[in-house]
C-alpha cells in the first residue's frame, strides 16, 4: 500500500518516453503514469471522466484483490461505479463452483449486448477461473468481444496490462502458471473506510481433494510480516478500526519465511498496533490449529470472538477421502477445546454435501457434529465436480436425490443448532461495529458483533465506523435488533 501523496511525487519523476523500468514496482508506477494519458484521451473523446466497475465473484481474497484493481483504475483516472453500463467493466472471477462460472458466462452475454451500444466499452476478465485453460479456450470462441484477460499470479501487472489493453484492438490475454513474486506498494482503494482485509498469505498447499484452489492460486508463500504490519499502521493510521487477516489456510503462515514465524506470534504483533481496534481471520485449517493460537485469542482484547473452523464433513472415512487430515473425533475434541478455553467464542464453518462415495450414513456423521457443536452458522455446500482435482476423477458420483436429500436434513439441523445457540446472547449489551444502514429500513444501522453475529438498531448514519454499545433485544435465527444501550 502506497498513500496518494506519496505516489503521485514519484509518478512525477518518471518518464514514459523512456524504456519502462525492469523493477517489479517502479515498472508498474511506469505504466499508471502511461494509462493517464489513454484515460485522458477518451475522457475528451467521451466529454465526461470515463467510468469503471469492478465486480467481485467469490471469496475475501478476490474481494481484497478488486480493491487494488480500483487502486489502480481510480489513478489512471477513471471513476469507480457499481454499475456495468461502465465504459469498463471488469469482473474478477471465482471457480470453486461450477455455478460460479455459469453465472460469469451467463453475464457476459448481457455485458457484449452493452458493448453493441457503446463500442468505446471495454470488458476485463481476472480472478481464479481464469487459471483455467479449458476457460480461455471457451472465451476465445464464444465470448471474442472480451478485450483483456488475466490471472490470479499476475494481477500486480494490472497497470502494465491496462496500458496493453488500450494499445491493442485484439483481446488481450495474459495469464502465469504460478509465481514466488509478492509485489508490495501498489496503491489499493478501499471499499469500507472503517474495515479493511490484508493478505498474509498467498495459495494454498493442502491439495483436499474436492478444491481447486491450489490450482488457480498456486504454492503458499507468505508476506513478510514488516511488511504485514506496515500495512495495517498505514491503514490505522488512515481511520480503519478492524482488519481481517487473509490466507486459505492462516494457520500454517510464515513457514516458508526466511525467518519462520507462527500465526500466533504474527496476531501477537498485530495486537501491539495502537489505534486498532478488532482482528479477524479467515480461514483455519483444523488440522493447523495450534494450542498457541487459542492461548493467543483467549489473552487478546482485540482479536474477535469468531473462529471460522471448517468441518467439510463429519465422517472420518470421507474426511480421509478429502484428504482433510484430522478425524471426526479429532474435530470435536478441537472444538471442546477451543470452548471451554475462550467460552463466549463463536464458530461457524463450511460443509460439503455430496462428495463422492458419501452416503446417508456420512450425512449422520455430519449432523452429528453439527449437533454437538452447536455452529453459531454454517455455510452448506454442494459437492461440485472441478475438473482436474482427484475428487472429479472418483467413480462413486451421488446421484442428485440423494445429495439433495442430505442437503435439505443439514441445511435443517443447522438453522436448529444456530438459531439455539445465536439466541444466548438475548438481553446482553455488546460491542458492535456500527457497518451500514440497512438496506430495507433506513431507519435502521446494521452492526456487527465481536462474534461476528450482526444486529439491526435504530441509528443514523453518523455511527458508521464507530463501535456503539447495543442491548440485543431480538434474536431472528442468525441476527438481532436491538437498541443502542445508554453507557451509564
Ligand atoms: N481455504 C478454505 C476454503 C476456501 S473455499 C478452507 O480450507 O477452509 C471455501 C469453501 O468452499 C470450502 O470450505 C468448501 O466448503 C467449499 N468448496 C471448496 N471446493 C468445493 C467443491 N468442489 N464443491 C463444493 N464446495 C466446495
Ligand atoms: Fe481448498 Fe483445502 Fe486449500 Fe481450503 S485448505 S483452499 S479447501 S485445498
Ligand atoms: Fe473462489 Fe478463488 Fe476465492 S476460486 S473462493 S475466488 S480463491
Amino acid at each position: 500500500m502506497i498513500s496518494k501523496e506519496e505516489l503521485e511525487q514519484i509518478l512525477e519523476k518518471i518518464n514514459v518516453s523512456a524504456p519502462a523500468p525492469a523493477d517489479d514496482t517502479l515498472r508498474q508506477y511506469y505504466f499508471i503514469k502511461k494509462s493517464r494519458s489513454y484515460v485522458k484521451e477518451l475522457e475528451e473523446k467521451l466529454g465526461r471522466k470515463p467510468t469503471c466497475c469492478v465486480t467481485t465473484f467469490g471469496c475475501q481474497m478476490n474481494a481484497r484483490d478488486s480493491e487494488k484493481l480500483c487502486g489502480i483504475l481510480e489513478e489512471a483516472g477513471y471513476e469507480i461505479t457499481d454499475s456495468e453500463e461502465a465504459d469498463f467493466v471488469i469482473y474478477n472471477t471465482c471457480t470453486v463452483r461450477d455455478n460460479a462460472n455459469q453465472r460469469v458466462y451467463g453475464r457476459l452475454g448481457f455485458l457484449n449486448s452493452m458493448k453493441k451500444k457503446n463500442p468505446d466499452k471495454k470488458i476485463a476478465l481476472c480472478g481464479c477461473m481464469m487459471q483455467e485453460n479449458s476457460v480461455i479456450e471457451k472465451i476465445k470462441k464464444s465470448y471474442r468481444f472480451v478485450d483483456l484477460i488475466f490471472g490470479t499470479h499476475n494481477i500486480f501487472k494490472f497497470p502494465e496490462l491496462l496500458c496493453a489493453m488500450f494499445e491493442n484492438d485484439r483481446m488481450v490475454i495474459d495469464i502465469w502458471q504460478d509465481t514466488d513474486k509478492i509485489v508490495e506498494d501498489l496503491p489499493v482503494e478501499r471499499k469500507y473506510f472503517y474495515k479493511s482485509g490484508i493478505n498474509i498469505m498467498f495459495g494454498c498447499n493442502n491439495f483436499c481433494s474436492y478444491c481447486i484452489v491450489p490450482y488457480v492460486r498456486g504454492r503458499e508463500r507468505s508476506r513478510n510480516p514488516r511488511d504485514i504490519i506496515r500495512e495495517i499502521e498505514n491503514l490505522v493510521a488512515d481511520g480503519v478500526v478492524e482488519i481481517m487477516l487473509l490466507g486459505q489456510n492462516v494457520n500454517s503462515y510464515g513457514k516458508n519465511l526466511e525467518e519462520p514465524m507462527s500465526f500466533a506470534q504474527l496476531l501477537q504483533e498485530v495486537e501491539k498496533i495502537e489505534g486498532l481496534k478488532r482482528i479477524r481471520f479467515m480461514t483455519s485449517h483444523p488440522k493447523d490449529l495450534s494450542d498457541d493460537l487459542i492461548e493467543v485469542m483467549k489473552n487478546s482484547k482485540k482479536i474477535c470472538r469468531h473462529l471460522h473452523l471448517p468441518l467439510q464433513a463429519g465422517s472420518s472415512r470421507i474426511l480421509k477421502q478429502m484428504n482433510r487430515r484430522y478425524t471426526k473425533e479429532q474435530y470435536l475434541e478441537l472444538a471442546e477445546k477451543i470452548k471451554r478455553e475462550i467460552p463466549d467464542i463463536s464458530l461457524t464453518t463450511d460443509i460439503i454435501v455430496g462428495f463422492p462415495g458419501e452416503t446417508m450414513e456420512d450425512i449422520e456423521e455430519t449432523i452429528d457434529v453439527i449437533r454437538r457443536v452447536k455452529f453459531d452458522n454454517a455455510f452448506t455446500f454442494i459437492y461440485s465436480k472441478r475438473t482436474g482435482t482427484p475428487a472429479a476423477a472418483m467413480e462413486n458420483q451421488v446421484p442428485e436425490e440423494v445429495v439433495k436429500e442430505g442437503f435439505d436434513r443439514v441445511l435443517k439441523t443447522v438453522q436448529d443448532t444456530a438459531r439455539e445457540q445465536v439466541s444466548r446472547l438475548q438481553g446482553q449489551v455488546l460491542e458492535a461495529l456500527v457497518e451500514e444502514q440497512n438496506e430495507q429500513d433506513a431507519s435502521l444501522m446494521t452492526g456487527r458483533l465481536s462474534n461476528n453475529t450482526i444486529v439491526h438498531f435504530p441509528g443514523d448514519v453518523s455511527l458508521i465506523g464507530k463501535l456503539v454499545p447495543v442491548r440485543l433485544e431480538e434474536c431472528h435465527g442468525f441476527y438481532y435488533t436491538g437498541s443502542i444501550a445508554n453507557e451509564n
